[in-house]
């Protein structure tokens, strides 16, 4: 297999697994706003029967200009015919500021030696990049300081045979939750729509494209979700994600994220692992874990588990672990054909 980069210049990475440089952003945006029209015609010779049923949120309200475009636009991606490429592919993103300091545990994973590097200016320009090849089906955001848990058939059987993104997704009331909600929000947006989850996120081409298309709900958070404001220090990347897709479609999210993080010291960071904590018995426990841990910030600190249901059965919830320090690479590059052949 072949991986190649390609070079921008903000601050983020991504290795696509083939790229084609000819085509370009507006290409797709005239395609949605085709299906728009076309939307609008078929709508109106022919209702379909979504259109009466539940397509509308359950509230008593107009919906303005903007929130039907985006409630159609959104609704078509949901619907759109899947295309079967021949050769489906998965998109591998690396959200960091700087080198790859994991790379060659990476080569490893991908078996090939990289190419060019890539540097774009964010998630969505990341997204927008990898959509361009169309055989681009699921599309992963790493941090440089991710790791593989498991070998890249696993990890590619595992994203093919499901349809669902897995965003990370829960209701946390307290105040690292919707604490962070702001009423200016309203009324596209309200209070028991807030969602939190960790950035880390594995999205199928549907969600990705409708990531693309929104610009409603998006401004909504660049507006007012941002440290500092109001009072309270909200992160978008905390909760855009969870929000859009359990407004527009909770039944397509597995609401657990596929790459491990350990918040169990209770510090603003989570775990870093140092060369020494990197044993075999640690990744195999990382690879073990088959059920989503949330936990409340507010006092009652409610903790929920739920077992990680892969097309109905139990199975491991995580394909990634962070953070690994770049000391740890020496032992981790050691350990991977040990830990990847359990
Ligand atoms: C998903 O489950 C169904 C029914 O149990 C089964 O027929 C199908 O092969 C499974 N899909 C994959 C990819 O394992
Ligand atoms: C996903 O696949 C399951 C069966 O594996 C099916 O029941 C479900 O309707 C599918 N969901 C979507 C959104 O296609
Ligand atoms: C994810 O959570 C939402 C509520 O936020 C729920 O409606 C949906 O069924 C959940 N998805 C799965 C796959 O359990
Ligand atoms: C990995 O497996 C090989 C062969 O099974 C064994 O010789 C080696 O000691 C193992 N390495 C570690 C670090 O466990």
């Amino acid at each position: 297999m072949k991986v190649s980069w390609q070079l921008g210049n903000g601050r983020h990475l991504m290795p696509v697994t083939r790229t084609r440089p000819t085509a370009r952003l507006p290409k797709w945006i005239i395609i949605l706003l085709c299906l728009v029209f076309v939307y609008l015609i078929s709508a109106y010779v022919h209702p379909p029967r979504w259109y009466a049923e539940d397509w509308m949120p359950p509230v008593a309200r107009e919906l303005s200009d903007e929130e039907l475009v985006a409630h159609v636009v959104f609704r078509n991606i949901l619907s759109m015919p899947l295309r079967q490429p021949k050769n489906p592919k998965i998109a591998f993103m690396f959200l960091t500021p700087g080198p790859l300091p994991l790379e060659r545990l990476w080569e490893k994973f991908f078996q090939v030696l990289w190419g060019k590097i890539s540097m774009v200016e964010a998630e969505k320009r990341l997204l927008a990049y990898a959509l361009q090849d169309p055989d681009n089906q699921h599309f992963v955001l790493l941090s440089d300081s991710c790791i593989p848990l498991h070998d890249f058939d696993y990890v590619y059987k595992y994203l093919m045979g499901t349809n669902v993104s897995f965003i990370d997704n829960f209701f946390d009331p307290g105040p690292h939750g919707n604490g962070r909600y702001s009423e200016h929000m309203m009324p596209e947006i309200e209070h028991r729509d807030f969602k939190k989850g960790s950035q880390w996120f594995s999205m199928k081409r549907q969600h990705a494209l409708i990531m693309m298309a929104d610009n409603l709900y998006f401004t909504k958070f660049r507006f007012y979700c941002k440290p500092g404001f109001e009072g309270h220090n909200c992160y978008s990347y905390e909760h855009y994600l969870p929000t859009l897709f359990t407004m527009f479609d909770p039944t397509g999210i597995a609401n657990w994220s596929l790459t491990h993080v350990d918040w169990s010291e209770g510090k603003w960071h989570p775990k870093s692992y140092l060369a020494k904590e990197v044993t075999y018995g640690l990744l195999k426990k990382l690879r073990s874990i088959d059920e989503t841990f949330h936990v409340t910030s507010d006092e009652k600190k409610v903790e929920t588990r739920k077992p990680c249901l892969w097309n109905g059965t139990r199975r491991p919830c995580h394909l990634f672990a962070r953070r690994f320090l770049p000391e740890a690479l020496n032992k981790l590059m050691h350990l991977f054909p040990n830990y990847t052949a359990i």
